[in-house]
């Protein structure tokens, strides 16, 4: 036997200096939920360890997140009011352009301050855009008020646009919105293929969602590889700075096809139902927390994407310093 792969993994120093990859707090996103209206920051039970934060405790975990040197934060907010239009993600008060205002006064020179440009959180019907006289979410009527959204973000200063509705040609329309306004220099984020999974099921606690139904006829089949390049390409055409691919670890094909092909930066979103199977099993002794949440993320970068956005991102930036 000349072939013996065991003698590069037999002692720590070999092992650490042969890895193929290496996880960095720098290339940790953590999203964070901001609720209106709250002195108090309130857990989300399907989320252990997340909460939905007040102004003041979103302002100490910022700072706790810029000491620990992550990447940046995606911020989400949940409204005390939402109407058929989402008009809280176009009002400069409201909930989600204040937070953003806030991270930037509290962390914008350590972190990237990310906003989620989507209507869901905002709309009373809980759809990520607005509905036609049928009931169908309006593809063309939603990217209008997408252009307002990512106008009311860039002027609260969010450095980068979070693009997760999954209407055809958002991107290019968020685009020619903010260069239109003068902002060409903010970047978008393509949430380019974003399935529909279960595994967003504890998010809609988080944002306290008020869909009925699903999200199938916008967000894509879980059956379809092919098409996530698809997805991937467009957005690329359209113009997006960085794409996603969401949720990550049922998706690695879909990364690893992603990574493969986007000339740009290509991240990757480890989604609340991912979070809460780890923390559920380690709650239970089945699993070493620690260890699984290492391994998840690694696998994340592992199959290609650059940056992951990760509920666990503050805690493993704290495990790797
Ligand atoms: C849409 C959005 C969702 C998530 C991020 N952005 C919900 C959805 O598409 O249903 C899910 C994130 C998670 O599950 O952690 N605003």
């Amino acid at each position: 036997m000349i072939e013996r792969p065991r003698r590069l993994r037999a002692t720590p120093a070999l092992r650490r200096l042969t890895a193929e990859t290496r996880l960095h707090p720098a290339e940790l996103i953590l999203p964070m939920f901001v609720r209106e209206g709250t002195r108090e920051a309130a857990p989300i039970s399907s989320m252990p360890g997340v909460v939905q934060h007040s102004l003041d405790s979103f302002r100490a975990a910022l700072n706790e997140a810029a000491e620990l040197g992550i990447g940046g934060v995606m911020l989400f907010g949940v409204p005390e009011g939402k109407d058929a239009i989402g008009s809280g993600a176009t009002d400069p008060n409201g909930i989600l352009n204040v937070a953003t205002r806030t991270a930037i006064a509290e962390v914008g020179d350590a972190l990237v301050v990310q906003t989620d440009l989507c209507l869901d959180e905002f709309t009373d019907h809980g759809h990520c855009g607005v509905l036609a006289a049928d009931g169908s979410v309006d593809n063309d009527a939603s990217l209008l008020r997408y252009r307002d959204m990512a106008l009311a973000q860039a002027e609260a200063g969010s450095h980068l646009l979070g693009l997760s509705g999954m209407m055809d040609g958002q991107v290019a329309a968020v685009r020619d919105a903010l260069d239109g306004a003068g902002f060409e220099g903010t970047p978008t984020l393509g949430y380019a293929a974003k399935y529909a999974s279960a595994f967003y099921g504890p998010f809609r606690e988080a944002v306290q969602s008020s869909l009925v139904g699903d999200r199938r006829s916008y967000q894509m089949d879980p059956a379809n590889r092919r098409e996530g390049s698809r997805e991937i390409d467009l957005d690329v055409l359209e113009g997006a700075d960085v794409v996603m691919v969401k949720p990550a670890m049922s998706y690695l094909d879909v990364l690893a096809d992603a990574a493969d092909r986007s000339p740009v930066p290509v991240w990757a979103y480890q989604v609340s139902g991912e979070y809460a199977m780890i923390e559920a099993a380690a709650a239970n002794g089945w699993i070493d927390r620690r260890r699984a949440v290492e391994e998840s993320v690694l696998s994340i970068r592992r199959a290609g994407a650059d940056a992951v956005l990760t509920y666990f991102a503050v805690e493993l930036a704290g495990w790797l310093r």
